[in-house]
């Protein structure tokens, strides 16, 4: 395509007209150099892009690329084993505490080649791509050791030289502790010094820590947030999945950019989280596929003013899922989110858990990463399960 081009005929969502609170029905956006140069209707066109060439979308609907803002998509093996284990009555924590579970997945991707781990992430990563995906973050964690979770997250780096792709790295060394070893032990010796390497090689967006009564406690998990403060790293959580450990207000008193999962969250959480602007990250696929009765407290997060973003959680135990639009019908159907929040949160949302300004939103001066859909209705996205209603996707201005 030329550096500038202008997709016209289209429905623009997210995106409130300024003079009124619908669509944009004769929608157009300017792709000018990689980004958005003009957005809004045919009409308020600015004469200095009248000239460049159009390319009708024929009335679809525009939206930012999605942003799939929590995962875990660079692993080895699989845990298919486990999955039938479940469906015989066993629950998750006893399977993680009989050794398997984030375990099992630590010994598959230690053995994992590189090219073993690539491969395997590339598969995963093309069917976010077919789903309209632009930006990705993944974390590190099934590695437990300072060589495997460098290997991890150098192999996430790697995945944008393979496909049109933006990956955020999240270092996610405190995920759980080797057999045989103490909590304290494992930080002191192997997590921390493993995140100092991974900073000093330019491999680390954010650092992440799971608190819950399975894995680390929330004073263990501060310990890891002090040291990502020192080295200028933000921090995210996954916090109350299982249990209230306080993790939310502890990642709140972090400025941390979000907490995940949140299915036992608290009323001082909220509030914590709210002061902080921290973004809540809901994982419906983890709900769904653990079979939990317990939802995030939705309405009083919404109440409190807490932005609500959604993404696959993409790993082998917990949330074997890639798709992102799977997610958008969860976090309605399970969770009673709109369409419209739905759309925000893989979207607008997703961005900011993961620090970004220049992405996610229809606006003059975002990165052009649009997904352009076969249907005109925004509802779509998160009422339909399965088919590929993807009609193109722009990174950076290119069509791919
Ligand atoms: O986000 N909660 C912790 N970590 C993952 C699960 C990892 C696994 O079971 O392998 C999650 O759900
Ligand atoms: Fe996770």
């Amino acid at each position: 395509m030329p550096d500038c081009y202008i997709l016209s005929d289209a429905r623009l969502a997210p995106f409130a007209p300024p003079d009124g609170d619908g669509y944009a029905s004769d929608g157009v956006i300017v792709v000018d150099h990689g980004k958005i140069g003009f957005v809004g209707s045919a009409g308020d066109l600015p004469a200095r892009f009248e000239d460049a060439p159009r390319r009708s979308v024929g009335g679809c609907l525009i939206t930012p690329g999605l942003i799939d803002c929590h995962t875990h998509m660079v692993y080895g093996g699989s845990r298919a084993r486990e999955f039938e284990m479940r469906q015989t009555g066993a629950s998750y924590e006893e399977i993680m505490n009989a050794g398997g579970g984030i375990f099992s997945t630590v010994e598959a991707t230690r053995a994992a080649s590189d090219e073993e781990l690539l491969a395997s992430a590339l598969l995963r990563l093309d069917a976010m791509i077919a789903d309209g995906v632009t930006t990705v973050e993944i974390k590190s964690g099934y590695g437990l050791d300072q060589d495997t979770e460098l290997r991890i997250l150098r192999t996430a780096r790697a995945l944008e030289d393979h496909r049109p792709i933006r990956i955020k790295t999240t270092f996610l060394g405190a995920h759980a502790y080797p057999k045989g070893m103490s909590a304290d032990d494992y930080l002191n010796e192997v997590c921390l010094p493993a995140m100092a390497a991974a900073a000093h090689e330019d491999l680390v967006d954010a650092v992440d820590g799971f608190c819950e009564s399975v894995a680390f406690t929330a004073s263990q998990i501060e310990r890891v947030f002090v040291a990502a403060h020192d080295l200028n790293l933000p921090v995210k959580i996954h916090a109350e999945q299982l249990s209230d450990q306080g993790g939310a207000e502890l990642a709140a008193r972090y400025s941390a950019l979000s907490a995940d999962h949140l299915e036992h969250l608290g009323d001082a959480g909220i509030a914590a989280m709210a002061e902080a602007k921290t973004v809540a990250v809901l994982l419906p696929g983890a709900f769904y596929a653990l079979k939990e009765t317990q939802k995030p407290p939705i309405q009083k997060l919404r109440d409190a003013g807490v932005p609500l973003a959604l993404a696959t959680d993409c790993n082998p135990g917990s949330s074997p899922m890639t798709s992102l639009r799977l997610i958008m019908n969860m976090g309605a159907t399970l969770f009673g989110l709109t369409p419209e929040e739905c759309l925000n949160a893989v979207t607008t949302i997703g961005a900011q858990a993961l620090g970004l300004d220049d992405c996610g939103r229809l606006e003059v001066g975002q990165r052009a990463d649009l997904a352009v859909w076969k249907f005109d209705d925004p509802a779509e996205l998160s009422y339909r399960i399965g088919d590929a209603p993807l009609e193109m996707r722009i990174f950076g201005g290119e069509i791919c």
